[in-house]
């Protein structure tokens, strides 16, 4: 029953949709996203609920496909009746549910690291920007290992937009991109076996990768088939998780980089609590990594702002959400409430041979999330 400005009187769940993919080529990282979902939920329902309802959410599976994300968006709001999604791995996912969330005013709960500019009134960006990552790691990487990059990635939007971006950082500071391929988003290990000839015949510092998915994998163990030496020339990414690294072999990740706001190797008593429990419901080798830790956050984030508001409705709710903030796994985060993203940790770390990030720098504090980059 709704009563005077959308608040909810009764006692039913409140309802959210969750789309995550378990199946098809994304599975293995998006599925770490619903699973820091679901622990999100169930801690919240086992401290009774929010307003004494407990969450409930409705998972569809979009199996790895942009545009059956998109049709199950529009399931999610018209025939489930639910105006909360979260959920999204891809840029090409996102941009499927993005109309949908913003013609039928619905809140889009977003966490993954993606390529930027954007901002929509109907989106809540809780994984790192351009000026989170990229730049960090560009200067990281001219410091420590030579001026020339060879750029790796998938085939679609995130990879193409952000490698845009990070070319322009490698050149504003003085380098040079001298290679760039994109394989598609089903390539395997063979698919990358011309790659590394070209990479052997150009010889860069430097391989920067936006390679997603299963794909990763390969891109590694493709790496250590050519012979290559990851402490001279290593793989520097900023989607490459220690899901992935598990996934290829610990040998074959160590030492190379990656750049995130959270990694499962940090200290603090958030974090720890995190890892312990997500270990206990999921499997004591199953690592956490940024994705899991933002989806994870957000829906602690989501569940404050229901507290205080006691509605689903996206009007009354965003204005509690933009400005709060949370202690979360990778230390304060603040939702932005002039961009909606969030401001966040930067983090380079070191793969070492147990699977997990050596930090080898990180910021003083959070970063004040620029997804139009106006600061540079
Ligand atoms: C991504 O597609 N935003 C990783």
């Amino acid at each position: 029953m709704l009563t005077a400005r959308g608040r909810s009187s009764t006692d039913a769940p409140w309802r959210v949709g969750v789309l995550f993919s378990y199946t098809g080529y994304m599975a293995l990282i998006e599925e770490t996203q619903l699973r820091g979902t679901l622990l999100a939920v169930d801690e919240i329902n086992a401290q009774g609920g929010v307003n004494g309802r407990e969450i409930l959410p409705i998972l569809y599976d979009p199996a790895s496909d942009p545009a059956t994300c998109g049709r199950y968006a529009k399931k999610l709001m018209i025939s489930d009746n639910v105006t909360m999604i979260f959920g999204c791995y891809t840029s090409s996912s996102r941009k499927a549910v993005l109309p949908i969330v913003e013609r039928l005013n619905g809140l889009l709960w977003y966490p993954t690291i993606y390529e930027g500019f954007e901002l929509s009134p109907n989106v809540i960006y809780t994984g790192a920007a351009p000026n989170q990552n990229s730049v960090k790691l560009c200067r990281y990487l001219m410091r420590n290992y030579g001026t020339r990059f060879y750029f790796i990635g998938s085939d679609y939007i995130y990879p193409r937009e952000s490698n845009r971006i990070m070319r322009e950082v490698v050149c504003r500071h003085g380098g040079r991109v001298v290679g760039e391929t994109y394989l598609g988003l089903r390539a395997l290990r063979g698919d990358f076996r011309p790659v590394m000839r070209e990479i052997k015949e150009l010889q860069p510092d430097v391989i920067f990768s936006t390679v997603v998915g299963d794909a990763t994998t390969y891109l590694y163990q493709s790496y250590a088939d050519a012979g290559f030496n990851p402490k001279v020339m290593p793989i520097a990414s900023l989607t490459t998780t220690e899901t992935e690294i598990f996934a290829m072999g610990f040998d074959v990740g160590e030492y190379h980089l990656t750049a995130a706001p959270y990694f499962q190797n940090l200290p603090g008593n958030s974090n720890e609590l995190f890892v312990q429990k997500y270990k206990r419901r999921y499997g004591d080798d199953q690592p956490t990594n940024m994705c899991a830790e933002a989806a994870y956050f957000q829906m602690h984030i989501f569940a404050k702002a229901l507290a205080a508001t006691n509605s689903t409705d996206p009007e009354i709710l965003r204005p509690m959400v933009l400005g709060s903030n949370f202690e979360a796994p990778q230390g304060k985060v603040t939702i932005n409430a002039a961009s909606h993203h969030t401001d966040l940790w930067t983090r380079i770390g070191r793969a070492n041979r147990h699977g997990q990030f050596d930090l080898i720098e990180q910021s003083m504090s959070p970063v004040t999330a620029d997804p139009f980059l106006l600061a540079y």
